[in-house]
């Protein structure tokens, strides 16, 4: 199975060093505008492989997308990432166009392929791929929820003193500081509901930290984080490449599925070798329905923008 990384950023090349040492895929291309970065970077996490124990074959491209011709799964991370005090959001105008441009030159040369999009405002910018593309909407994940789930379960962990892998937990909505839902009602320390050991204070606490969780990041950092969105772009990658049909939330298409339409928007979905193949029903209470609807309004204004670029 081959796999393109479009984007070399500390994004795209986290997502590439976790395909390859974990050899997801056969083969992977690292593509970005940048001259030498890619090749660089693919070179570099090459030489790797007989010291971690890895063959899938690294390669790098300047904008060559002939070279990811054939490719079965590709991630777009290209844009700008925010800085501290920035939203998600106000990256639209700049990200729409190359997200747009990306897309269009990605199926040129791998029509079949299923595209994972990182790129910010993601939630919008799914929307677009979407739109651009005319896949067919199993073949468009948007990659959030999974990331915002996994910083769910670091602040429980914190919070219960416990590993982050005894911790289930989903995060659904969009992919923003104020649009995201951390679902704390359903969240289980191995099968015993943390609403049993965490007070109400605490999960909201915990909910609230987990919303900022990127924001926090930034601002410690200076830009966007990359070590937790490329493990959980990697764990998408295996999960399409093996057809393990794993269950994360991600930012999909729904057409009357949590009760919204003409929006792509995190919900829990069965990821397997035909992309999103399922949308599972957690069975949201009145209260977190309203929270999804009042998050589906926020993401679909933010759509809206998309028309007066
Ligand atoms: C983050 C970026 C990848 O949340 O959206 O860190």
């Amino acid at each position: 199975m081959k796999v393109t990384i479009v984007g070399a950023g500390a994004v795209g090349a986290t997502c590439a060093d976790n395909i390859t040492r974990r050899g997801i895929a056969h083969e992977l291309v690292l593509l970005d505008i940048k001259e030498g970065l890619a090749e660089g970077k693919a070179l570099d996490m090459f030489q790797t492989a007989s010291l971690l124990g890895f063959d899938t074959k690294t390669t790098g491209s300047t904008n060559d997308y002939s070279k990811t011709a054939g490719s079965d799964v590709v991630v777009i991370t290209s844009g700008i990432p925010r800085k501290p005090g920035m939203t998600r959001e106000e990256l639209i105008g700049t990200n729409a166009n190359i997200v747009k441009g990306v897309t269009e030159n990605i199926l040129k040369f791998s029509p079949e392929a299923i595209i994972i999009i990182v790129s910010n405002p993601m939630d919008t910018m799914t929307y677009l791929s979407l739109k651009t593309s005319g896949l067919p909407k199993n073949k468009i994940i948007g990659m959030g929820g999974i990331l915002d789930s996994a910083r769910f379960k670091t602040y429980l962990s914190f919070a219960l003193n416990c590993s982050p892998s005894d911790l289930h937990g989903t995060v659904i909505g969009g992919h923003g500081d104020t649009t995201m839902i951390p679902l704390t009602r359903l969240a289980t320390l191995n099968s015993n509901p943390i609403s049993n050991i965490l007070s109400a204070d605490e999960l909201k606490k915990v909910a609230a930290d987990t919303m900022v969780g990127g924001a926090t990041l930034t601002k410690l950092i200076g830009t966007s984080a990359w070590y937790a969105p490329g493990a959980a772009v990697a764990a998408l990658v295996e999960s399409i490449i093996k057809d393990q049909k794993k269950v994360f939330p991600c930012c999909v298409s729904l057409n009357g599925e949590y009760g919204q339409s003409d929006i792509c928007l995190g919900v829990p979905v069965v990821i397997g070798k035909n992309g999103w193949e399922k949308i599972i029903d957690y069975k949201l209470n009145a209260e977190e329905q309203a929270e999804f609807n009042k998050s589906a309004e926020a993401v679909r204004s933010m759509n809206a923008v998309l028309d007066t670029l």
